[in-house]
């Protein structure tokens, strides 16, 4: 863990949501899904373990996901956890020291922040993009402007297999 988090700066926020076109047009669906988790996951160092959940009636459902290991929370019902919290408010939740927050439910014991972004379809939620941190307070609102902008253009891949 470290003290001072590697913050995104606005370059590099500028530079990802640059090539997430090019992302998300590489494939449909869940294809599109999974190369937006590898991409997130796979260019910023604080971002740990990314995932998307997909609302399946009163339940979110794990439907793609990048880092070291596999969650048990595969199923959340609407209303629980950080994820559970952030799909039933429909708006974005950050919370910088997972260790705090009696909502947070525990994927992995190395998380120390966690960000949740939910993905919106005509003004309902369909999914959210879940974000977890080793670094305590890893999140700014650059990560937030980015994870919304890449929510918006993933909202279209959310409603294809
Ligand atoms: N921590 C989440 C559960 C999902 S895992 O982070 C992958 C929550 O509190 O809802």
């Amino acid at each position: 863990m470290k003290a001072t988090p590697e913050r995104l700066s606005r370059e590099h926020a500028r530079e990802i949501l640059g090539r997430m076109d090019s992302v998300i047009s590489s494939a449909q669906g869940r294809g599109a899904r999974d190369a937006v988790v590898k991409a997130l996951n796979g260019t910023i160092p604080a971002y740990s373990w990314v995932g998307i959940y997909l609302v399946q009636g009163a339940d979110l459902v794990l439907d793609a996901w990048a880092g070291p290991a596999a969650t048990e929370h595969t199923r959340i019902p609407i209303g629980k956890g950080v994820c559970g919290f952030a799909a039933k408010a429909g708006r974005t939740e950050i919370v910088s020291d997972v260790g705090k927050d009696p909502r947070y439910l525990e994927c992995f014991t190395s998380t120390r922040a966690e960000m949740v972004v939910p993905i919106l379809n005509e003004g309902r939620v369909i999914g959210e993009i879940d974000i977890d941190s080793d670094q305590l307070d890893a999140f700014s609102s650059l990560d937030r402007e980015l994870l919304e902008a890449v929510a918006r253009k993933l909202a279209p891949q959310c409603r294809a297999p």
